[in-house]
């Protein structure tokens, strides 16, 4: 059963442990908090039944959603709980339910090469109405992420450089499709300012090393870890950020790290970063998503 819900909620291990304290620790907050309030308001066997059911479902109902955003921030779970939130006000009638049945986002990958985190994204929200890859787009003929878009029967948009960094003829393309959100998985050119605009704080790249070090123009894929392995560095990992009108830049919205061992070489640590990369970077777009 566990097992299940883990699934569910798509989270690891101590992502899974650290959610089902803070559903333990704000279950024993919620139930002092309640009886302090009441001991306060001075209840005792002659108050009416009606006030202290009234004080106490406030408190279990209202008081209850407060207080597990507050402790799973101090466990570090903030934004699965707020999106947890989310859905519990929308089952209340709090939030309107049909803006997101009526909207879904609609995200394009860029992509330039094999294609192994487009995959893994596309996969994640194959079964996710709401959270759809309408797009891939590449710079390259015979791109392995090209192969991957066809095996899961998505459009492609191959683009020639000159256009995409001096016109807008892309940036009406993707507009045409209805394209909400830009992932960028793989993709190694700069992004021009037009796209940036059409888009802004709606682009997202992934950066196989810990920025700001081994960033910046010129440092993708192998040629990172190369630099990773010759500084010497003990560790390595990757970094999720917005992307801004500057290589690697934008703010940073996640960071995990890996240890670098002494047998590690360029080839080990891209397998490494690799799967932390799998890992993190779909359920990191739908928390990002989800937060907007
Ligand atoms: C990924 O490791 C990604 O972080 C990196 O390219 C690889 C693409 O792999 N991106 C950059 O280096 C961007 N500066 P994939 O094609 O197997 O997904």
């Amino acid at each position: 059963m566990l097992n299940s819900l883990q699934k569910k909620w798509k989270v690891n291990g101590a992502q899974f442990v650290l959610i089902l304290c803070t559903f333990a620790v704000t279950g024993t907050l919620t139930a002092f908090i309640s009886r302090s309030i009441t001991s306060w308001l001075g209840f005792d066997e002659f108050t009416p039944l009606f006030w202290k059911v009234l004080v106490r479902l406030s408190v279990l109902v209202f008081g209850y959603q407060v207080i597990i955003l507050i402790v799973s921030f101090i466990f570090g779970q903030f934004r699965f709980f707020w999106n947890y939130e989310k859905k519990i006000l929308k089952r209340m009638g709090f939030i309107n339910k049909t803006k997101e049945v009526v909207k879904p986002y609609r995200l394009a990958i860029f992509a330039s090469g094999k294609g192994s985190n487009a995959e893994k994204i596309i996969q994640y929200f194959d079964k996710e109405p709401l959270i759809q890859v309408k797009l891939i787009v590449c710079n390259k003929a015979g791109a392995g992420v090209l192969d991957i878009a066809k095996a899961w029967n998505i459009e492609t948009l191959l683009i020639e450089k000159n256009a995409f960094i001096e016109s807008n003829q892309y940036v009406k393309h993707l507009e045409n499709e209805g394209i909400t959100h830009i992932i960028l998985a793989g993709f190694l050119w700069k992004i021009p300012q037009t796209l940036i605009k059409a888009y802004p704080n709606k682009i997202l790249n992934i950066h196989p090393a810990l920025l700001p070090n081994f960033g910046g123009k010129g440092m993708y894929g192998e040629k990172v870890h190369q630099s990773v392995i010759a500084a010497g560095d003990k560790e390595s990992g990757i970094t999720i950020h917005l992307v801004d009108e500057h290589y690697d830049h934008g703010k940073t919205i996640f960071q995990v790290k890996t240890e670098i061992t002494s047998v590690d070489t360029p080839d080990t640590l891209a397998e490494k970063i690799h799967i932390l990369e799998h890992e993190h970077y779909p359920k990191v777009i739908e928390e990002w998503l989800g937060a907007e």
